[in-house]
């Protein structure tokens, strides 16, 4: 290491992104990219054992490479410079190389979900065009005064009320407007105002472990005028839900910044929402949001430490409403956000909103609704006995790349289907760019394909006597793409490990899933909806999913995969109370399952590692 003092400046180049940062001598190179804004994977939190974090020095001067470099790369890969992002210390000015694999930006973002235009809203908003009288020496009634008469001329005598920065946006925008108004109210509250004929609007908004949607919609036609998504910007933090909670934990300032991220975000998605779709930030008059229990709690800066031991409680699992400028989000000044109740646990309002969206608890059929992630939360309605129960398992990264040699997100370059044509397999990208990883929808399709073609054994084990499997240097491994025909120059991978841990998560999802169905009294011949949700959900090969036993094989069941549901239901509780109060009847209704208590859920977990030739006789 170059003889440097802590002090010194160093900038760092990242390429090919183009972003640059000076940071003192000492900053780990992860550290540096989230100064710089570089949304760079770190599964692990940056404790230097997941490898996502994999960058190359192209030049300057750095740390020596440490215990956990030397063991996770070879000498080859530290001749090429190859390192681990957060156990690299600058000593210099530097450039680094960052893979399209180790960035969580870029990934393909799915916010499309049910339309909620066709839907008769009854929002919590009413919209008032106002002609008011201007003052004059016979008329020194106050602004807000001006505004309770003219209300009351058109029928709506109550006692109004009004927030003074309300107030400070009546008194600028009726003189700017020539003393006519649009005025936007909930309840007895005047919540803000904007020029006349103006419509009014509101923001839903889907808060993921790895990724926010966000949707602007009129309140009085429920039309959708704008949608965009963006990574989850506490993704540097850690890939997975616990590491954040930790991080948080450990002090105010790091719960203040993982709040502030999120914050921010919102805040940037609804501000280019508003420019898409010709609105101004302050008719956004009212904001609902959903999302997991762990990034409510992060988002609302409420405690996490209780989250990360048994029984896992959170702080609160009712609704809540919390004024928008509390949470510096863009808006009108009075307006509310509204955050969805929870069913408990992990099983958060992300959930109510997915169960609302696709009206399960309407249903007259027997339905089991799955929304697969880092954690998968599971229902199942019997509406002929009424078992309404739902559970949360922990189902790892795996399904979005994590924890994989060659895994990465749904970005260019991702190899998203693997299928096989005579015995042959292929791969496609997305984008057609040359596969540089693989993502979750590849992984499950390409264990199946594995499974088929007899690479594997029901338990998982690579055939060592096969054509492309090979010893590696941590055990047996499937050569699916040779480095002269990927976009990254190295081979592209699936070790044993890796199918490992794609046996592990998908047998927690289908365990999960049979065990709500014994606690619900419910055959699986009887089931006739499974219903699929989310990003991971909608780009997977459903037959690939039942193949490997990830999802049951449901002999009367329609199967449907609906994006993102929770997006969905957030809008539906923007635009309507009447769903609104639906979401707190759901939350109330469902009972929420520990499976860890059930003795089937532990003993089906490890049958469920299997695949499914062995699963389909002897589990269910
Ligand atoms: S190894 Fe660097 S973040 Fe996990």
């Amino acid at each position: 290491m170059k003889n440097s003092t802590e002090t010194a400046d160093c900038r760092v180049i990242f390429q090919p992104v183009g972003k640059r940062v000076v940071v003192k001598a000492g900053t780990t190179l992860l550290e540096a990219g989230r100064v710089a804004g570089l949304m760079l994977s770190a599964n692990c939190g940056g404790v230097g054992v997941c490898g996502r974090c994999r960058v190359t020095v192209v030049s300057g001067e750095t740390s020596a490479p440490s215990e956990n470099e030397l063991a996770y790369f070879d000498s080859t890969d530290h001749g090429l410079g190859d390192r681990l992002a957060c156990e690299t210390r600058v000593a210099s000015s530097v450039v680094v190389e960052v893979p399209q694999g180790s960035l969580g930006e870029g990934q393909r973002l799915q916010v499309t979900g049910s339309d909620t235009s066709s839907f008769a809203g009854d929002p919590m908003i009413a919209t008032h065009q106002l002609v008011l009288v201007p003052p004059g020496l016979e008329d020194s009634r106050s602004d807000y005064g001006r505004i309770v008469d003219a209300l009351k001329e058109q029928g709506a005598s109550i006692d109004w009320t009004m927030h003074p920065e309300t107030g400070a946006q009546l008194s600028h925008l009726a003189r700017a407007n020539g003393w006519k108004l649009t005025a936007y109210s909930r309840g007895n509250e005047l919540i803000g105002f904007s020029s006349p004929n103006r419509t009014v609007v509101g923001l839903a908004v889907d808060v993921g472990c790895t990724k926010i949607a966000a949707y602007l919609v009129d309140l009085q036609t429920g039309e959708q005028l704008a949608a965009s998504g963006s990574p989850n910007p506490q993704l540097p933090y850690g890939e997975d839900l616990i590491t954040r909670l930790v991080f948080a934990s450990k002090a105010p300032t790091q719960a203040e910044l993982m709040a502030k991220l999120l914050r921010d975000t919102i805040g940037e998605l609804a501000s280019s929402l508003a420019s898409t779709a010709g609105v101004n930030l302050h008719e956004i008059a009212d904001i609902c949001i959903v999302g997991n229990t762990a990034m409510m709690h992060l988002l609302l800066k409420m405690p996490v430490g209780q989250l990360l031991y048994a029984p896992f409680v959170s702080s609160i699992d009712r609704d809540i409403d919390v004024r928008a400028t509390e949470l510096s989000l863009p808006s009108a000044p009075g307006a509310q956000v509204h955050v969805l109740p929870a069913i408990g646990g992990f099983v958060g309002a992300d959930h109510v909103a997915f169960i609302l969206s696709h009206g399960i608890d309407r249903s007259s059929k027997v339905t089991v609704g799955i929304d697969i992630g880092t954690n998968t939360e599971i229902v199942v309605h019997d509406p002929r006995n009424g078992a309404f129960i739902a559970t949360s398992v922990p189902s790892g990264p795996a399904f979005e790349g994590g924890h994989m040699s060659d895994g990465m997100r749904a970005a260019s370059g991702a190899i998203e289907k693997v299928f096989h044509v005579d015995g042959k397999l292929m791969v496609q990208t997305i984008d057609g760019l040359a596969p540089v990883g693989i993502c979750g929808s590849g992984i499950i399709d390409l264990l199946a394909e594995l499974w088929r073609l007899n690479y594997i054994n029901e338990r998982g084990h690579l055939n060592r006597s096969s054509k492309y499997v090979r010893a590696g240097k941590n055990g047996l491994e499937f050569l699916l793409v040779p480095a002269e025909l990927s976009g990254s120059g190295r081979d592209i991978i699936l070790t044993q490990h890796d199918i490992t841990e794609i046996q592990l998560a998908k047998a927690a999802v289908y365990a999960g899933i049979a065990t709500l169905l014994e606690i619900a009294g419910t055959a699986v011949a009887d089931v006739q909806e499974m219903v699929v949700a989310g990003a991971f959900g909608s780009f997977l090969d459903l037959s690939s999913a039942v193949a490997i036993g990830l999802l049951p094989r449901l002999p009367n069941a329609t199967y449907a995969q609906i994006g993102n549901a929770a997006g969905a239901g957030a809008k539906l509780a923007l635009i309507s109370r009447t769903e609104r109060e639906q979401a707190r009847l759901i939350a109330k209704l469902v009972t929420r399952v520990e499976l860890k208590q059930h003795e089937s859920f532990n003993r089906l977990l490890a049958r469920a590692t299997r695949l499914p030739a062995h699963l389909v006789k002897a589990v269910l």
